[in-house]
C-alpha cells in the first residue's frame, strides 16, 4: 500500500505522581502514574504517499507553525529505526486541539499520542500486518513516550503508569502500563476542574525542565519521594481512602514546584493567584469537609479534582471564590476519559 489515511483522536492527561527529570532516550527517572482526561484532546490526520523530496508537510489548526513542524521532523527521523518504513514515505499532516490556545494543558501528550496512534496504524496499513489489541497500545506507547514522556501515558483510558517501580512489576520504562482494572469505583469518573490562572506561554520548556533534575542538589531525594509517592498512589487507587489521595497529590505538586523554585537557573511558575487560589481551596475542604484536592503541570494553572458527586457543590464554590482569580475567569471542565479514538482509516492506490 503505497497511499493512505490515517485519523485519531488523543486525550491529554494530568499526573498525579510526576515524571520530572529524565535521562538516555527519553528514560523517566521516576515512575509516574496519570489520569486520561475526557475533553482535552488531539485530532491527528496523517496523509501518506510515495517519498518525495519535500517529505513533510505540518499544519497546526489550519498554520504552518514552523516550531512544531520542525519537532515533528525531529521526531519522525529519531524514529525511523524503530518504525523503518517511515524512510520510504511522504506524510502530511493536520493537527487540532479541542481545548482552546494558552490554557496551559499539556498538549505534548495529546498530540504525541495522537501522532504515535496514527503510526502504529499506518504500519499496519503498508506492511499488512495486524498487531494484537494489546501489541498495538503497548507499541503506540512506546512511540507516543520517545514523542514526550507524558504522551506515553495518554494511550491508556483511565490511568496509566510510566517508568519501573518495585511497586507494579508490570510497570516500564519505555511504555506505559494501564492500571484502569486496579481502580476503587470511586476513581473511576473522577473530576478535574483546570482553573486558568494565567494562559501566557509557558517560561520553561518541558525539555529544559527535566534538564533542572541533571544536577539539582535535591535530585536523590526527589527521586526517592517520587517512589514513595507512586507506592502509595497506586494503594490510593485500589482503595479509594479519598484523604490520603489528596495528601499525596498536592505533596506531588508542590514538590515540583519547589524544585523548579530551587533550581539552577530558578523558576517560579506559580503566580500570586494560584497562591491564593491555594489557600482558598484549603478553606473550602477545611469546613465543607468535600475532598477537593489540586495539582498543577509545569505552570500556574490549577487542577482542580474531586469526585463526581460534588460536581455541583464545587461548582458553586468555583463560580462564587474562585473565579475572579482566573484569567477571564475561565475554567474547563474536565474528567477521567476514555482514551484514544480511531477517526478514519483508508486507503489509496
Ligand atoms: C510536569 O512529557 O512534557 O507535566 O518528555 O520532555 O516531552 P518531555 O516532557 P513532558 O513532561 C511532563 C512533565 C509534567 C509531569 C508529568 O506529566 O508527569
Amino acid at each position: 500500500m503505497n497511499k493512505g489515511t490515517v485519523a485519531w483522536e488523543s486525550p491529554s492527561n494530568i499526573a498525579l505522581i510526576k515524571y520530572w527529570g529524565k535521562k538516555g532516550r527519553q528514560i523517566p527517572r521516576n515512575p509516574s502514574v496519570s489520569m486520561t482526561l475526557k475533553n482535552a484532546v488531539s485530532k491527528t490526520w496523517l496523509s501518506y504517499s510515495e517519498r518525495n523530496k519535500e517529505w513533510l508537510t505540518f499544519e497546526f489548526e489550519g498554520k504552518n507553525v514552523p516550531a512544531f513542524a520542525k519537532r515533528i521532523e525531529k521526531f519522525l527521523e529519531g524514529i525511523s529505526e524503530d518504525l523503518p518504513f517511515i524512510n520510504d514515505y511522504t506524510f502530511h499532516i493536520k493537527s487540532e486541539n479541542t481545548f482552546p490556545h494558552s490554557t496551559g494543558i499539556a498538549s505534548s501528550a495529546s498530540a504525541m499520542s495522537a501522532l504515535a496512534m496514527c503510526l502504529c496504524s499506518m504500519e499496519e496499513q503498508v506492511t499488512g500486518k495486524k498487531l494484537e489489541a494489546n501489541e498495538f497500545m503497548r507499541k503506540a506507547s512506546y512511540i507516543a513516550r520517545l514523542g514526550s514522556g507524558s504522551a506515553s501515558r495518554s494511550i491508556y483510558n483511565s490511568y496509566a503508569t510510566w517508568g519501573e517501580s518495585v511497586a507494579f512489576s508490570k510497570a516500564s520504562n519505555d511504555y506505559a502500563t494501564p492500571f484502569s482494572k486496579y481502580i476503587h469505583p470511586i476513581f473511576k469518573d473522577y473530576q478535574d476542574f483546570i482553573l486558568i490562572v494565567s494562559g501566557e506561554k509557558k517560561k520553561v520548556s518541558s525539555t529544559a525542565g527535566h534538564a533542572l533534575m541533571n544536577d539539582h542538589p535535591f535530585a536523590q531525594a526527589r527521586y526517592e519521594q517520587a517512589n514513595a509517592n507512586f507506592e502509595r498512589m497506586l494503594g490510593i487507587l485500589r482503595s479509594g481512602d479519598l484523604e490520603s489521595f489528596i495528601e499525596v497529590l498536592e505533596n506531588e505538586a508542590l514538590s515540583l514546584h519547589g524544585l523548579m523554585m530551587n533550581s539552577n537557573p530558578s523558576f517560579t511558575l506559580l503566580r500570586p493567584n494560584t497562591l491564593q487560589a491555594i489557600e482558598l481551596i484549603r478553606d473550602f475542604r477545611e469546613s465543607t469537609k468535600i475532598p477537593l484536592g489540586f495539582t498543577l503541570d509545569a505552570g500556574p494553572n490549577i487542577h482542580l479534582m474531586f469526585p463526581k458527586n460534588e460536581k455541583e457543590q464545587v461548582t458553586n464554590f468555583v463560580e462564587a471564590e474562585l473565579k475572579s482569580l482566573l484569567e477571564g475567569g475561565r475554567y474547563l471542565k474536565d474528567e477521567t476519559g476514555s482514551g484514544p479514538k480511531l477517526l478514519t482509516i483508508a486507503n489509496g492506490k
